[in-house]
């Protein structure tokens, strides 16, 4: 024999430990993969779906009742320039649940992206565009929930919160219109769901988390199934020949949306980090009812 015994016995165990040290190398990064898919289940209980079931972290003004919806399927329309041109107006109308964002208009561009609103999403910046028109959005659409978000700075109600108190100015004006603030909590429910995600701290990251991915912790929690119109992938801006698009709809000739993406995504401060939080819808769609359409995502 060329190797004597007690070196043999010496290389085994030099491979048995390099062995172990491959294992648990690899170990450990399945688990930080699989993790998160663990947590959306238990973030996103799978109860079965109740209608009106009270939602906690959304409170109205100003009698502080919790939000009720009854959404089985919600129609989500994006603010993207991917809107236009696709004739989707029609199809999204017939939903009886049609959630929008922000202050994007419906007026004008109703053959793509309908007439209703049921609830939209509300960027604490984006209020005063709504309080520019405010008979239209409070007055008229008085049937629309609005859903605000906004850090505590701007939302507190000691009277230092700026937004807070344009928003229960509103509601004196406009009594009938239908207001509810993100809660503290759940504020800091969705910071907690992007670090879970991700392993990034949102703010150590120096970022914001989009009215997009407020949107989608609602509607987890709210609908049964969520149809997406208007919102690109994760890769899109990576792929060969897309379709540049305004960043908004409404807002033509501002800068195109992965021009806009790319942007915000490297943002050292400030940012919104569009393409990563794609990344993460995709991961949710793969254990929840989501689908995505116009440009749709290949699903499995
Ligand atoms: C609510 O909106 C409807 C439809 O636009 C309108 O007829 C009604 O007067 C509004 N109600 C209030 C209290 O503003
Ligand atoms: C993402 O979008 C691009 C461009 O539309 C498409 O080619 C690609 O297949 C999509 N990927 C997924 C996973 O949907």
């Amino acid at each position: 024999a060329l190797w004597s015994w007690p070196l043999w016995r010496a290389t085994s165990l030099i491979l048995v430990v390099s062995l172990f040290v491959v294992v648990f190398n690899y170990s450990e990064k399945p688990y930080i993969l699989l993790a998160p898919v663990f947590n959306s289940h238990w973030m996103f209980s799978r109860q079965p779906h109740k209608a009106f079931k009270p939602h906690l972290g959304y409170i109205s003004i100003p009698n502080q009742e919790p939000l009720k919806l009854n959404c089985e399927v919600c129609i989500v329309v994006s603010s993207s320039g991917q809107m236009l041109g696709q004739a989707a107006g029609p199809e999204i109308d017939r939903s009886s649940c049609i959630w929008r964002m922000n202050n994007a208009p419906t007026r004008g561009f109703e053959h793509d992206v309908g007439h209703r609103t049921t609830l939209r999403v509300v960027s604490h910046t984006s209020v005063p565009l709504l309080l520019q028109r405010p008979q239209y959005f409070f007055g008229q659409a008085n049937d629309t929930v609005y859903v605000v978000w906004g850090p505590l700075r701007n939302m507190r109600k000691d009277g230092k919160g700026m937004v807070y108190n344009m928003l229960r100015q509103a509601t004196i004006n406009f009594p009938h219109a239908r207001i509810y603030l993100t809660t503290e909590e759940r504020m800091n429910y969705c910071d907690m769901v992007f670090k879970k995600e991700t392993g990034k701290d949102r703010i150590q990251s120096g970022s914001y988390l989009s009215t997009g991915w407020f949107t989608l912790v609602l509607a987890m929690d709210v609908c049964k199934e969520i149809h997406i119109y208007g919102m690109i992938n994760d890769t899109y801006c990576r792929s060969e020949g897309y379709r540049k698009v305004p960043y908004h709809y409404y807002e033509a000739g501002s800068r195109d949306e992965c021009a806009e993406y790319l942007l915000h995504e490297s943002a050292p401060y400030g940012g919104h980090r569009f393409i990563t939080e794609k990344a993460v819808f995709a991961k949710w769609a793969k254990t929840h009812a989501i689908k995505f359409f116009n440009p749709p995502w290949q699903q499995s």
